[in-house]
């Protein structure tokens, strides 16, 4: 009588319950969006799913709407990524910030592609506790240094995501991407 299967807590047993089949119908039904989900990426991780399953986790931006001094926010992966258009001297401060003033030494050049240096993309997740820091839109807190600026603990981040001031003890990372035109770009 104490261990009544009726006694079980159902409520959070939906979610375990999906089964491969149902997990991959909606995979092919969803298209990427699905990848972004919290509970469907670490199933198909530990799934080894196919190449085509694996190619849904690359997104393609098209940079054309981006004007100057102005950054979008993408999902890849589950992930807010910045993509920011920054103006000639932007990159060229960014280009030439000493490494001996950053705490996580990084050249910019290390961090754009070759004849891009106006684009940057990063990972838009605060290094310090995973906060979504401000910045993107032309008219939100940017901190002292132009980049982004993270509310939860005051970290600020350069025009290139290098951390500059505050808690975060890293850049914002750069996510693998290429350049599939001068106006587009292929996100994983
Ligand atoms: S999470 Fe960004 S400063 Fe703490």
């Amino acid at each position: 009588m104490a261990d009544s299967p009726a006694a079980t807590n159902t409520h959070h047993g939906h979610s375990a319950d999906v089964t491969k089949r149902d997990l991959l119908q909606l995979i092919t039904g969803a298209g990427a969006a699905i990848l972004g989900g919290a509970i469907a990426w670490p199933l198909i991780d530990s799934m080894n799913p196919a190449k085509d399953v694996l190619a849904l986790s690359s997104i393609d931006v098209d940079l054309a709407p981006i004007a100057v001094g102005q950054g979008i926010t993408v999902m890849w992966q589950g992930k807010p990524i910045f993509v920011r258009h920054r103006s000639a001297e932007e990159a060229k401060e960014a280009d030439a910030v000493p490494l001996s003033q950053l705490n996580d030494p990084q050249a910019d050049k290390a961090r754009v592609k070759p004849g891009h240096p106006e684009w940057i993309v990063v990972i838009g997740i605060c290094t310090h506790l995973g906060c979504i820091p401000l910045g993107n839109k032309t008219t939100d807190m940017r901190g002292e240094w132009g980049g982004w600026f993270c509310p939860c603990h005051g970290s600020q981040y350069d025009t290139s995501g290098r951390i500059r001031k505050g808690p975060a003890p890293t850049n914002l990372p750069v996510p693998p991407y290429a350049f599939e035109s001068n106006t587009k770009i292929k996100i994983g």
